[in-house]
C-alpha cells in the first residue's frame, strides 16, 4: 500500500521547484495530482512525466474564477478533492523603505489572496466527502526576521495565521479538515536561484558544507507528503518548520 493511495491532490505551482517535487513525490506514493501554474509548458511536462494519474490545468491563484474551475474541473476529473498543496507564490526583495505599494499589493495579491481562495474552494469540496489535508506553504520569513522581504514576510505571516484560524474553524464544524503550514530557510529552487544570478546550484556541493543553509526541494516534499497522509492525523493547526535549526540560531 502507497502512502496516498488514490487520494486526490491539487499541487499550486507545480511547474518548478518545491510544487513540481511535491507533484512527483504524492504521484509516486499514489496519488492523483492535479499540477496547476501559470507555467503551462512546464507544468505539461510534469504532468506527461507522471502519466495518466495527473492533469495539468493553467492557473493564476490570485483569480477566484480560477480557483474555482481548478476544484470544479479537479472533482470532475477525479472524483473528490483530498488534498490541497497551497505552494506558489512569488518572492520579492525590498525593505519597508525601499518596497513601494504596488509592490506590496501585487504579493499580498498572489501570496495572500491566493492561498486564502485557495482554501475557501477546497474546504467547500472537501466537506463533500468527509474531509482533507490543506498544507500551505509559508517560510521561516514568518517566524523571524528578514529585514529585505517586508512584503514577502508579511504575505506569509499572514499565511501562517490564517492557517491557525482554518485548523480550528474546520475541527469546531466537525469537518475532518487539517490545516497545516510548512515553514522551509532556503530551498535549492528556481526562486533562490534567481537570487544569485540564476544559477543551478549543485545540491551535492551545497551538502557537503554542515553550515548550508539550502535544503533541496525533496526534503520539503517529504513533509509535504506526510502531512497528505493519514499518518499526520493528529498534525493540525501546527507550523513546521524545515530549516535544520537555522531560525534557533538567528536568522
Ligand atoms: N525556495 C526557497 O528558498 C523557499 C523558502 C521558503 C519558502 N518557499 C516557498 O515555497 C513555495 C515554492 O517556492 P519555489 O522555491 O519552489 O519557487 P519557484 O519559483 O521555483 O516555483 C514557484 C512556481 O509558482 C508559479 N507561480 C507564481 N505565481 C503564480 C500564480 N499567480 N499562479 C500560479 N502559479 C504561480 C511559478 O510559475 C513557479 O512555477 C513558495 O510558496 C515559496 O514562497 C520557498
Amino acid at each position: 500500500m502507497q502512502r496516498v493511495e488514490g487520494k486526490v491532490c491539487i499541487i499550486t505551482g507545480a511547474a518548478s521547484g518545491i510544487g513540481r517535487e511535491d507533484a512527483l513525490l504524492l504521484a509516486r506514493e499514489g496519488a492523483k495530482v492535479v499540477l496547476t501554474d501559470l507555467n503551462e509548458e512546464a507544468g505539461r511536462q510534469v504532468a506527461a512525466e507522471i502519466g495518466a494519474n495527473a492533469l495539468f490545468i493553467r492557473h493564476d491563484i490570485a483569480s477566484e474564477s480560477d480557483w474555482q474551475h481548478v476544484v470544479k474541473t479537479t472533482v470532475e476529473h477525479f472524483g473528490r478533492l483530498d488534498v490541497l498543496v497551497n505552494n506558489a507564490a512569488i518572492l520579492a526583495l525590498g525593505s519597508i523603505e525601499d518596497t513601494t505599494l504596488e509592490l506590496w499589493q501585487k504579493v499580498q495579491k498572489i501570496n495572500g489572496d491566493g492561498y486564502f481562495l485557495g482554501c475557501k474552494y477546497a474546504i467547500a469540496a472537501m466537506k463533500e466527502t468527509g474531509g482533507g489535508s490543506i498544507i500551505n506553504m509559508s517560510s521561516v520569513a514568518a517566524l523571524g526576521a528578514m529585514p529585505m522581504f517586508c512584503a514577502y514576510s508579511a504575505s506569509k505571516g499572514a499565511v501562517a495565521a490564517m492557517t491557525r484560524s482554518i485548523a480550528l474553524h474546520c475541527k469546531q464544524q466537525g469537518y475532518r479538515i487539517r490545516c497545516n503550514s510548512v515553514h522551509p530557510d532556503g530551498v535549492n529552487t528556481p526562486m533562490t536561484q534567481a537570487l544569485a544570478g540564476g544559477q543551478a546550484i549543485p545540491q551535492e556541493a551545497l551538502d557537503q558544507d554542515p553550515m548550508n543553509r539550502m535544503a533541496a526541494p525533496r526534503d520539503i516534499a517529504n513533509v509535504v507528503l506526510f502531512l497528505a497522509t493519514d499518518e499526520s492525523r493528529f498534525v493540525n493547526g501546527a507550523e513546521i518548520r524545515v530549516d535544520n535549526a537555522q531560525l534557533i540560531s538567528g536568522l
